[in-house]
């Protein structure tokens, strides 16, 4: 018998419950993508690229079109000027991206911290590099970090801290003087830092996104990771980037030419078209989201599910204590899902130790308005 070297992973939550909803012909507002399409000229343009001969490899590190439109939204958004030649890599998939960062970094016996609840992806890429997650459990109800407990966890073996802000599943956004206390923290120590800034678009009621490029410091110690997919509503073209300074840029692109080696050069193309053509789109994510939001929660309101509405990404947590407390979230998923026809994710499975009490679903609203409009009349009639 092969010892797996990832003994505790199986099939994930995510396509789980999406396999389910299927089957019990349930709206899924469980697994994290849009069902809606990208901008049509994105989508008309991969088909012009891919007729006009954009099909060989791309460069390793990406299209410089591409890294260049990245840098030029850097310096835009964040104040940051980064090289688009020395610190831009475009890979296949944020997830991909996570995957050579933590490569490049961990070594056999390594302590990598991680805040639960924390995107599944984190820990089977710390274990394949050799090294251990630490699991720091965020503080509830706001998802904030435990800064006693985050600077007893720090010792002679930690090498990396992943951040991920705005965060899934919570939604919660890490501050400005988040970060300073961070940098305080691994100033004088040999750690490294991953912000996984996916959802930066995603913040609502007029907050900013305090990324990482933006603490000159940090970003000197930090891998920040994106996600075209997310941004441009096409999760399946599965392409992503890492922005970091020039030597961790080097040793992720020696990670990265061996695992993919580069991203689909067509995507690569539009992507760089689009973006330069189509800047409003970024301006006006965050008000698009924010009505999806708002439209859910107001038809939520009706419900007998409790929530606070979320301050960043496409997921909305909601307490149903007053609906069923004697089931565990995960049996509250499932019911949900075969009883009332909407399928949702339990949030004890992004923790290693969930909270005994914790009586929290996730819900996602990057769904067409009709769609969220059904959902939330299904979940006002329980
Ligand atoms: C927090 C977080 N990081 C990374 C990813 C992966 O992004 P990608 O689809 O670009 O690999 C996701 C996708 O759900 C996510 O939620």
């Amino acid at each position: 018998m092969l010892a797996s070297k990832l003994p505790q992973v199986g099939t994930t939550i995510f396509t789980r419950m999406s396999q389910l909803a299927a089957e019990c012909g349930a709206i899924n507002l469980s697994q994290g993508f849009p069902d809606f399409d990208g901008p049509d000229a994105l989508r008309e343009a991969v088909g012009r690229h891919v007729m006009a001969g954009a099909n060989q490899y791309a460069p390793m590190t990406g299209l410089p079109a591409l890294r260049e439109q990245l840098a030029l939204k850097i310096q835009q958004l964040y104040g940051r000027s980064v090289s688009a030649n020395d610190e831009v890599t475009v890979t296949p998939g944020a997830t991909q991206a996570i995957f050579c960062a933590v490569q490049a970094v961990v070594r056999n016996g390594d302590e990598v911290i991680v805040f639960d609840p924390c995107y599944d992806s984190y820990e089977p890429a710390v274990q394949l590099a050799g090294g251990v997650c630490v699991h720091q459990a965020l503080r509830l109800p706001d998802f904030s970090i435990d800064w006693p407990a985050l600077e007893a966890a720090i010792g002679p073996r930690t090498r990396m801290i992943i951040i991920n802000s705005p965060h899934n599943p919570s939604g919660a956004l890490l501050s400005a003087d988040d970060l300073e206390r961070l940098w305080k923290l691994i100033r004088d120590r040999d750690i490294y830092l991953l912000s996984d800034e996916v959802y930066e678009h995603l913040v609502f009621d007029g907050r900013r996104h305090e990324s990482v490029l933006r603490h000159a410091d940090l970003y000197q110690r930090a891998f920040v990771i994106g996600s075209f997919g997310k941004t441009y509503h096409v999760t399946g073209w599965k392409t992503g980037y890492v922005i970091a300074p020039p030597a961790l840029t080097a040793e992720l692109r020696k990670v990265h030419q061996f695992v993919s080696f580069t991203a689909v050069t067509p995507l690569q193309w539009a992507l760089a078209e689009f973006m330069a053509a189509h800047p409003e789109h970024l301006a006006e994510l965050p008000g698009f989201y924010q009505a999806k939001r708002d439209l859910f929660c107001s038809l939520l309101a009706e419900s007998r599910f409790a929530f606070t509405p979320t301050p960043g990404t496409y997921f909305q947590l909601a307490d149903y204590s007053a609906i069923r407390p004697d089931l565990d979230d995960v049996a509250m998923a499932e019911w949900l899902t075969r009883e009332h026809g909407v399928a949702v994710i339990p949030v004890s499975v992004f923790y290693q130790n969930p909270p005994a009490d914790l009586r929290l679903v996730r819900f996602c609203f990057a769904k067409r308005d009709e769609t969220l409009r059904e959902a939330a009349a299904r979940l006002a009639a329980i």
